[in-house]
């Protein structure tokens, strides 16, 4: 039985903020067991947990299947390149083949917007989204905020900007929903034809200049540049790009603050941050993923009904 208001995790769009501030306050209790010697506790003990992958991820994948050890369930992974979709079989025969063997929580992720919630028709597990085409990518906005309180030590009031490319970003869309049910200002930098035009009906400003964003927020979230967009006319260049909105030391030294960085990762150094900046002492990228492991367990544990 959920300890949310939601029995699924399909989005921010609609998770009330005192579901976002229980899902923070639990994971930062967990964030403590990540330290200590022994890593585990029996919260979970008993379920068992699909991770039905059918893109690549390295963090999101990796961080469930851990989260959901730390919590002592049992953990299934499924890998559509290598499994019997191969052979011809349908999504839907797959999913009802994957149920029966009494799994109790589905974390997907899919190409296609929509598909964690078109899970609920065949099966009555919990379901996780763990990215769903353009549309969300809720536990990485999760950790987001996380790692913004852990770092600011709130999140009402912060100014945010996210740069990049927020038309087709499932990780921009949780942020904005996220930060603003929050009380965060968030502002969206990246070519005109990447920003959506209807962004300020998700109550955000837009800029177009990456230089006047920075000096006027208190942390970045810098966006992957998908390489697959540039040079078709959608991003002229790499190089552009860089020169435009690459967050490097250059940019980040005429600033009188210490501007802190985010990524959500995968990063193409050298394009949208450089390597300087990456490795930095600005950015909490890697602080971002270790949070990712207390937040997913501490979905998991909400949503499951976990024993303390
Ligand atoms: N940030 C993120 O979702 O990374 P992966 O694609 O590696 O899971």
């Amino acid at each position: 039985m959920s300890s949310l208001t939601v029995k699924h995790l399909f989005g921010l769009q609609d998770l009330p903020e005192n579901d976002i501030d229980k899902i923070l306050d639990t994971a930062f209790k967990f964030r403590e067991v990540l330290d200590r010697p022994i890593k585990k506790v029996p919260s979970l003990k008993g379920k068992n947990i699909l991770n039905l992958f059918f893109e690549n991820s390295t963090r999101t994948k990796m961080s469930f299947e851990l989260a959901a050890k730390r919590l002592s369930a049992d953990v299934m992974n499924f890998s559509s390149s290598t499994s019997s979709l191969k052979k011809g079989e349908s999504f839907k025969d797959t999913i009802q083949n994957l149920h029966s063997m009494k799994v109790d929580c589905i974390v997907i992720r899919h190409s296609s917007p929509g598909s964690c919630i078109n899970l609920t028709n065949y099966m009555d597990a919990t379901i996780i989204n763990g990215g769903d085409g353009f549309h969300e990518h809720p536990t990485q906005a999760l950790l987001d905020m996380m790692s913004l309180k852990e770092k600011f030590g709130k999140i009402k009031g912060l100014k945010i900007g996210i740069i990049g490319d927020i038309l087709h970003s499932r990780v921009a869309r949780s942020n904005i929903y996220g930060l603003i049910a929050m009380g965060a200002k968030v502002t969206v930098c990246g070519p005109a034809n990447l920003i959506p035009r209807d962004v300020s009906d998700f109550g955000v400003d837009v800029c177009y200049d990456v230089d006047s964003l920075i000096e006027r927020v208190d942390a970045v979230n810098v966006l992957r540049i998908q390489r697959e967009r540039m040079g078709i006319g959608i991003v002229p260049s790499t190089r552009e790009y860089r020169e435009l909105f690459g967050i490097n030391q250059e940019r980040i030294s005429k600033l009188n603050k210490k501007l802190v960085v985010l990524h959500p990762g995968p990063i193409n150094r050298g394009v949208e941050i450089s390597s300087e900046i990456a490795d930095g002492e600005n950015a909490i990228i890697l602080d971002q993923v270790l949070n990712g492991v207390a937040v997913r367990m501490s979905v998991l544990f909400l949503l499951l009904g976990g024993q303390k």
